[in-house]
Order: C-alpha cells, then structure tokens, then sequence
C-alpha cells in the first residue's frame, strides 16, 4: 500500500469528494494504476480492480478495502483487454455489485525493450493490442454505463511517442493511437456530457516500466528538471483532479506528470 489516511488528512482534497462514485480500473493491480484507485477510494469511491492475473487482483482489491471503513472494492480476475467480451464481462460483475460506473482508468499496458530489427511482428502487435486495442474495448465496454452516469474516461499514456525513442517503436506506436483515441472521444462523447482525458507518466520510481525500461542512478534524476523522479502519487494527485468537479471543463487534454523531463528529449 503506497497510501493511507495520512493522504486524506493532508492533502488539498476533501475526504468526500467521491462519495457515492464507483471507478472500473484496467491494470488496477499494477503500480500505478494501483495507487489510483488507493487516491480515489480513500476520497470516497468504490472500485472494480480489473486485472489478468486471479491473486495480483484479489489481493490488490483485498487491500485497498482496508482503506476505508466501508468502502467496497471488488476484483475482477482473468480479465483480458484484448478481448471486448471480457471486459463487458467485469462491466456486468461491477453494476451488478457497486450499481454504476461514474470514472474509468484505462490502464493496462505491456513493454519490453526490443531493437526494431529483433521486434518480431507478433511482438508488435501484442503491445498494440494490449495497450490501443484494448484502450478502446474498455471504452466500448464502459460507454453505456458512463453515458447514463456522464462520467470520464482517464487513459495512462506516455510522453515516448512525443519524439522518437529507440528500443520502444511497439509502446510509442500503441499510446500515439491511445492518445488520438482519447481526443476523438472527447470530441464525439462530449455533447453527451462525457469527459476523457490521458495522464502521460514521466519516470516514476518502483513501478513495472521503469524496471524493465530504465536502469536509475544519480544522472537519471539530475536530468530531469525538477532533480527527482516522480511517485506514484503523483500520478494519484493528477488522477483525483482530473475525476474531479474542479475539471469539468477539462476534456480531450493530456496532463504530462514528468517533472519537464521530456522537454529536455530524455523522457523515460
Ligand atoms: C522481444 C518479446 C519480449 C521481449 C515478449 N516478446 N517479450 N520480444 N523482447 N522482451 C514477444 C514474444 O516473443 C512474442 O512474439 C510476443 O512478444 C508475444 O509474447 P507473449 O509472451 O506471448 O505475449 P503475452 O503473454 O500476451 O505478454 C504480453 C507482453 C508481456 C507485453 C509481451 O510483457 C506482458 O504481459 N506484459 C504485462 C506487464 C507489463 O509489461 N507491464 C509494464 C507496463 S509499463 P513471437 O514472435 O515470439 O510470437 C508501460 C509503461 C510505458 O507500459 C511507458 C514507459 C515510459
């Protein structure tokens, strides 16, 4: 657990903001996504983990429960994005038990480092599938319930794709679609009083990408214009703004948490 009551009584939100809100979240066993929906239960929601793997996302929504003395948190296993089906399968699971659907966090995602000339096209297409294709069946799944609640979709993007970056054609090519994916959304779904929005992640300590992207050491940090790493709280605190009403006129934007590090072309 990254987050505790100490998040509620000192930060700049209010304990209730999410009171009566439920939040279906992809990857929501994983590090960022994770601590996400630790931000948004502790500030009164209720959560749906949506996850591949049956005890990485039982003991995620396990924990998280804890949070909060009657927060509901229930976990959705063997879950594939990929497939459209699945993921309508967790939507049912999550009306049924939690009643609505009010944010959406479409996070899960794969990487790996591999060359262009050693990245086969199986390869390619299942970063793709993982992170676009299934980037948008989580929106095809969760449209109907979030059109009745006008609710928001968050993708978790990158910022590799702002600038070419070697080892990572697969990953750039998949959240480039993602964010596009997301800007069309708002444009079309807004009219409906839906918003959707992408969080694009600098290098944040102890998560799954930056260990199998980067190896840290004291240049890594000096690099990056505010002289540290980001946490996975701080993508939290993007996170709780962008759900909340203090955004609601924020839609089909890009909030890049990085510290300024890809302005300097060094970006993970
Ligand atoms: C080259 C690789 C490879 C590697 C897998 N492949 N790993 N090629 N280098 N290290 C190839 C396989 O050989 C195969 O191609 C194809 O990819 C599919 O592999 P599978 O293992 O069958 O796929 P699958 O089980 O679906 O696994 C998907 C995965 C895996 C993406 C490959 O790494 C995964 O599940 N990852 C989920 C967790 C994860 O990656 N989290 C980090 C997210 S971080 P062939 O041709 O042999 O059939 C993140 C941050 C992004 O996204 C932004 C960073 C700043």
């Amino acid at each position: 657990m990254v987050l505790d009551q100490s998040f509620v009584k000192n930060s700049v939100w209010k304990s209730d903001i999410f009171k009566g809100k439920v939040v279906f979240v992809t990857g929501g066993a994983g590090s960022i996504c994770r601590v996400q929906v630790e931000a948004l239960v502790l500030l009164g929601a209720d959560a749906a983990i949506i996850g591949r793997n049956k005890e990485k996302t039982d003991k995620a929504a396990d924990e998280i429960r804890t949070l909060r003395p009657g927060a509901k948190v229930i976990s959705c296993p063997n879950i594939d994005v990929r497939d459209v089906k699945s993921v309508k399968s967790a939507v049912d699971a999550t009306v049924a038990e939690l009643g609505r659907i009010d944010f959406v966090i479409a996070g899960a995602a794969g990487n790996f480092l591999s060359d262009f000339n050693h990245l086969s096209t199986n390869a390619f297409k299942s970063v793709v599938d993982i992170d676009l294709l299934g980037s948008y069946n989580t929106a095809k799944a969760t449209f109907t319930e979030l059109r009745k609640t006008k609710g928001s979709f968050l993708f978790v993007s990158a910022t590799l794709h702002y600038y070419g970056v070697p080892f990572q054609i697969h990953v750039g090519a998949a959240k480039a679609g993602v964010d596009a994916l997301s800007n069309a959304l708002a444009v079309e779904l807004g009219p409906l009083g839906i918003r959707s929005n992408v969080i694009a992640p600098g290098t944040i300590e102890g998560t799954e990408g930056v260990k199998r992207l980067v190896k840290i050491d004291d240049r890594t940090v000096s690099k990056v214009p505010l002289q540290r790493l980001g946490t996975t709280r701080d993508i939290a605190e993007a996170t709780v703004f962008l759900f909340s009403d203090a955004a609601s006129y924020i839609t089909g934007t890009t909030v890049i948490v990085d510290g300024a590090n890809w302005h300097t072309g060094s970006g993970i």
